[in-house]
């Protein structure tokens, strides 16, 4: 698949969680996105709540994925996890950010060019190890 970043195997994209990736868009900042499982296979979303945009969904875990829902950790507001649309809570009226994913042959592939993938897991989680140490000698 051209312009295709492999991501995972969709059986390893959990029933009632979520897979973590940071990307850079355009602009070159840094963004988290997650793959989840939806009715008519996985979507891919931003990883933040439309009620407050600095709260994430996933926030290293999974996310809750309850019954096809995305539930945002903060106030509950769920998310329908193929649709992105709420109609619930604080959130209500609102849409998750789309990311496109395609699944080929059991794969998921992130075919959103405005996301190129940079590694699994968090913004936070491609720290060299070691690099924050606060060990003196
Ligand atoms: S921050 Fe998500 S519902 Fe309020």
């Amino acid at each position: 698949m051209e312009d295709a970043t492999r991501l995972a195997a969709v059986k390893d994209v959990p029933e009632n969680g979520s897979l973590l990736f940071t990307v850079r868009e355009p602009d070159g900042s840094k963004e988290e996105v997650i793959v989840v499982r939806a009715s008519d296979g996985v979507a891919g979303w931003k990883n933040f709540c439309q009620h407050e945009t600095d709260q994430r969904l996933d926030r290293g875990r999974g996310a809750a994925v309850r019954s096809g829902e995305i539930v945002c950790p903060k106030h509950g507001s769920m998310f329908d996890a193929r649709t992105g649309y709420c109609d619930n809570g604080k959130a209500a009226g609102s849409t998750l950010v789309a990311v496109d994913v395609t699944v080929e042959d059991g794969v998921v592939y992130l075919t959103d060019p405005n996301c190129e993938l940079l590694h699994e897991g968090g913004i936070d989680d491609d720290r060299t190890p070691g690099s924050s140490s606060h060990l003196t000698f």
